[in-house]
């Protein structure tokens, strides 16, 4: 039987008193899986995640992690609880050497265990390794995404959210970084995960969702999705997503 890590019930959130952005929207996320939410520009996407992450008042539904009501939590006793989560932006700190923004990032853990945490995440990260004393304003635009989320797995979390980890980045980051997403979940790592770039998302996802207008519409295994005449419904109201690939040159940004 598949362990809930993540139970997110009817959550409803906005960010002002009476007009809620999240509506109504429920996802489970197993132990060891990726799970990928879609959906339409302004859908509530990043206010989904956000509020369960404490960054969005919440005004209804729950959030559980591991059976614990974290509905509450402050955001920054998410870490303790064993949430990490990686905004969008300002997900690093750029004047800060790539080293120091692992240090930081260690708070919660047992002083002497953090050299030795540190290590683990360049044997996981080798790009990192080679850049340990530069500025981290001055990584590409992949490697400052691995900083970011070795900066969240560093504290071993039971589950790790992402906003739009490719969003802004060229087509061969965007490889990269959908790479090392599946390679943390090869290690064991609970991932919730969204994403515009429905593809590449699916394409490592085990399970996803659609929101649509702050509630969850649709939901199935990332590999079926991709073809899905209801989702081509909700998420573009028209066209199948595989339909998607004429219009730019190139590959359209996945691998
Ligand atoms: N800080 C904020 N204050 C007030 N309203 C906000 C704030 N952030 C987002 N919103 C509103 O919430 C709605 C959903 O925005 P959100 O960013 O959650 O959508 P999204 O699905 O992540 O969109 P995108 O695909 O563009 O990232 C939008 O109408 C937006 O204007
Ligand atoms: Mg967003």
């Amino acid at each position: 039987m598949s362990e809930i890590v993540l139970d997110v019930r009817d959550l409803e959130a906005g960010y002002e008193p009476g007009v809620p952005i999240v509506r109504g929207a429920s996802i489970t996320v197993k132990k060891g899986e990726i799970v990928v939410v879609l959906g339409p520009n302004g859908a509530g996407k990043s206010s989904f995640i956000k509020a369960i992450a404490g960054l969005v008042p919440i005004t209804g539904g729950s959030v559980f992690l591991d059976g614990k009501d974290i509905t509450a939590a402050p955001a920054h006793t998410m870490v303790r609880l064993g949430l990490a989560f990686v905004p969008q932006t300002e997900n690093i700190f750029p004047l800060m050497s790539v080293e120091d923004n692992l240090k930081v990032a260690c708070g919660i853990l047992e002083r002497r265990e953090i050299p030795a945490r540190i290590e683990e995440m360049y044997a996981a990260f080798p790009d990192l390794v080679r850049q340990r004393r530069t500025a981290a304003g001055n990584l590409s635009g992949g490697q400052r995404q691995m900083l970011a989320v070795a900066r969240a797995l560093i504290v071993h979390p039971k589950v790790l959210v992402l906003d739009e980890p490719s969003a802004g980045l060229s087509p061969k980051f965007v490889s990269t970084v959908f790479e090392m997403l599946a390679g943390i979940r090869k290690s064991g790592v609970t991932i919730l995960l969204v994403e515009q770039n429905a593809k590449a998302a699916l394409a490592i996802g085990d399970r996803a969702y659609v929101l649509v207008e702050g509630k969850d519409r649709h939901e199935g295994i990332a590999a079926e999705l991709w073809n899905d005449p209801v989702v081509a419904e909700l998420y573009l109201g028209q066209r199948p997503l595989g339909a998607e690939k004429t219009g730019h040159a190139g590959k359209g940004g996945t691998a």
